[in-house]
């Protein structure tokens, strides 16, 4: 899967952009506030139908301008298909997304087209994060290689809203929190089994991006499911019950799930550098494009901002390698033209030197 092609219009300080996207490498460099990471949240807002800035896409939304619009040409594999796929966002919060001119009904079908992967400065967080980071990357997984699960994860967190709503309320109705813990229950079980079944696959693709990397040593990934499962979720409930109405909140479950991630067998982010963290990061995400690929015989897209800042000059030779071997298409900001100098020579890419929010393709 690949952009072979991008618009962006209003999209912070990138007015007018549009490029030729190459379906490899593809290198974005300028000055701070230029607007390089600007261009990578317009394709992940394609992606995601929202910004891992900032939750609100109205702060997006250039300041002098109503709406916002990014539209991509869009290439999947293995069918060869080609698909125009777009977003707008207006100043005043309504939201559109669209594929080959047809509105879509949620952004959910967005993320199900173009899957990407975003690693930025904040990415140490899947790490040294709270457990919602690292269910948010195991249900990226399960969501592109299940197509099971978004039926599931949806019912499962409405049911989980309404018990957490009667929980709230000052008189509970006895039966009617019998009904839903008994809802809850086998959707507890059937994404824990879904998760599970993710992770083992993931394993052998873990080892394999493992071992791209010097300075890594044994990386073992455990779910812990949300509860004690030397106890069936039955009795798990009904342990609960005064607590759960003594917190007014649901406390065990699916949404208390975890991966502990161990190195050397000992908890990751305890004793890793931040730059091991970081690569730890890299390869769990390459691993995911991995899987994907098995799976579905397509790609996903990377965008890794500021990469140069991230990693060293081996290891971030290291993750490109890797990514050219999945055949991933990425897109790569920094600050210097000079740190992508030798990837420049090893890989046919396209660079576009960012200025004030103009994005001017270099000659190869
Ligand atoms: N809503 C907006 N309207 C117009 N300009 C904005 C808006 N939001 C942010 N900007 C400006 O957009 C510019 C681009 O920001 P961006 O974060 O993309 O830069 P960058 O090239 O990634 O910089 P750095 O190298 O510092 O990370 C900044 O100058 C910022 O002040
Ligand atoms: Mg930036």
């Amino acid at each position: 899967m690949f952009l072979s092609q991008l618009d962006i219009f209003q999209v912070r300080n990138l007015q007018t952009v549009r490029v030729c996207c190459h379906p490899q490498a593809n290198i974005i460099y300028g000055a701070n506030g230029s607007g390089k990471t600007s261009f990578l949240e317009s394709i992940y807002m394609l992606g995601r139908g929202r910004s891992f800035r900032h939750r609100d896409l109205r702060v997006v939304v250039n300041n002098q301008a109503e709406e916002l619009v990014v539209s991509g040409r869009l290439h999947r594999q293995p069918a060869g298909t080609q698909h125009q796929i777009g977003i707008r966002r207006t100043s005043i919060g309504q939201f559109e997304a669209r594929l080959d001119g047809k509105s879509l009904q949620s952004a959910v079908q967005l993320v199900s087209e173009l899957p990407l992967q975003l690693i930025d400065a904040h990415s140490f967080m899947l790490l040294e994060g709270g457990p919602l980071q690292r269910r948010q990357f195991i249900d990226w997984g399960v969501f592109h290689v299940e197509h099971g699960y978004t039926d599931v994860w949806r019912r499962f967190q409405k049911t989980l809203k309404q018990r957490n709503q009667l929980l709230r309320h000052g008189r509970i109705d006895s039966d009617l929190l019998d009904t839903w813990t008994a809802e809850l229950a086998p959707l507890c079980e059937v994404i824990t089994e879904f998760r599970r079944g993710y992770l083992d696959g993931l394993a052998d693709h873990l080892s394999r991006a493992i071992s791209a990397f010097d300075g890594l040593g044994e990386v073992s990934l455990e779910y812990y499911c949300g509860w004690d499962d030397s106890l069936s979720l039955d009795e798990v409930f009904s342990r609960d019950r005064v607590r759960d109405i003594t917190t007014k909140t649901t406390n065990h479950g699916a949404h208390r799930a975890d991966i502990k991630i161990k190195v050397d067998g000992r908890p990751a982010a305890d004793h890793l550098s931040r730059g091991q963290v970081k690569l730890l990061v890299y390869a769990l995400k390459l691993a995911q494009a991995g899987h994907y690929r098995d799976q579905s015989g397509d790609s996903c897209l990377f965008l890794l901002d500021d990469l140069p800042a991230e990693l060293d000059y081996q290891h971030r030779g290291q993750v490109i390698t890797y990514l050219n071997k999945l055949g991933c298409q990425y897109f790569i900001t920094g600050v210097d033209r000079r740190d992508f100098e030798a990837l420049v020579e090893a890989v046919p890419h396209a660079m576009f030197h960012m200025e004030h929010g103009v994005a001017s393709a270099e000659q190869a």
